[in-house]
């Protein structure tokens, strides 16, 4: 029987490669998209079931559930749904977007996991698509201080990494396996000045390395473990 992936920001950039590079793997894809913007493209893909709902919404929950109620087990989730910030520098960040990114990148994320868990299958593996931005250890040690980045995407995405660092304290010695991914810099619509790769490279590095990803680890898809 074919295995069963759910991944949220399906409609493009990452989440669109994801998709593609499971369903060529003979996957069967939940694509989360957050509007109908995007799904005709999706619904053409063999074996894919887009599901429309804004990871911010609470109604993402029962939207998701309705839906694995009728498509059974999960075997792996990927939370990619992302959006980038503006201001660099404290004078230039408002309050109410750095709200909003921790809202898309870690509430989004605990609410699509919450959801998604009960469905999850034994040996199941949860994928947070986190950010060397959001490595505390990286920024701390100034090794990301030539890169622009916003305050909100990086207290966002560190955020996230503590919602990874919970999940995997709680669901230690379960079975399944939960880690977060810094998936390369990536040349898609929330590019770093320095992106130097597609999208695609980076969906199939993360299929091959499916099998190997080990419970509580922060991965650089293209380098080496990251510190949290
Ligand atoms: N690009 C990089 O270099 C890079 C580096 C490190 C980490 N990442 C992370 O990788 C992930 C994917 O990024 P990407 O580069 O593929 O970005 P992208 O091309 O901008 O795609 C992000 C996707 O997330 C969706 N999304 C945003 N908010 C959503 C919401 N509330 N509900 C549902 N879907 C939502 C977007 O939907 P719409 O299409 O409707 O806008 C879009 O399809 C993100 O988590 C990002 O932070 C990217």
């Amino acid at each position: 029987m074919n295995k069963t992936v759910l991944i949220t920001g399906a409609r493009r950039g990452l989440g669109l490669a994801l998709t593609k590079q499971f369903i060529s793997n003979r996957w069967n894809v939940l694509s989360v998209i957050r509007n109908d913007k995007g799904i005709n493209e999706l619904k053409e893909l063999p074996n894919c079931i887009p599901i429309i709902s804004d990871i911010t919404s609470d109604e993402v929950q029962s939207t998701i559930h309705e839906s694995l109620k009728e498509n059974g087990a999960v075997d792996v989730l990927i939370n990619n749904a992302g959006i980038p910030g503006s201001g660099a520098h404290l004078d230039e960040t408002i309050a109410n977007e750095v709200l909003s990114l921790i809202d898309v990148h870690c509430i989004g994320a605990f609410r699509v996991t919450q959801a998604v868990l009960p469905f999850l299958s034994k040996d199941g593996v949860v994928i947070n698509v986190s950010s060397r931005f959001g490595s505390i250890s990286k920024v701390s040690k100034g090794e990301l201080d030539n890169v622009k980045c916003s305050y909100s995407y990086r207290i966002a995405k560190a955020a996230q990494n503590m919602l990874t660092q919970c999940l995997c304290r709680e669901f230690k010695d379960k079975g399944i396996r939960i880690c977060s991914i810094h998936p390369g810099r990536l040349t898609t619509e929330i590019a770093s000045s320095d992106a130097d790769r597609t999208a695609e490279e980076a969906a199939k590095k993360l299929f091959s390395m499916l099998e190997l990803l080990e419970h509580g680890k922060f991965y650089s898809l293209f380098e080496d473990i990251i510190e949290w």
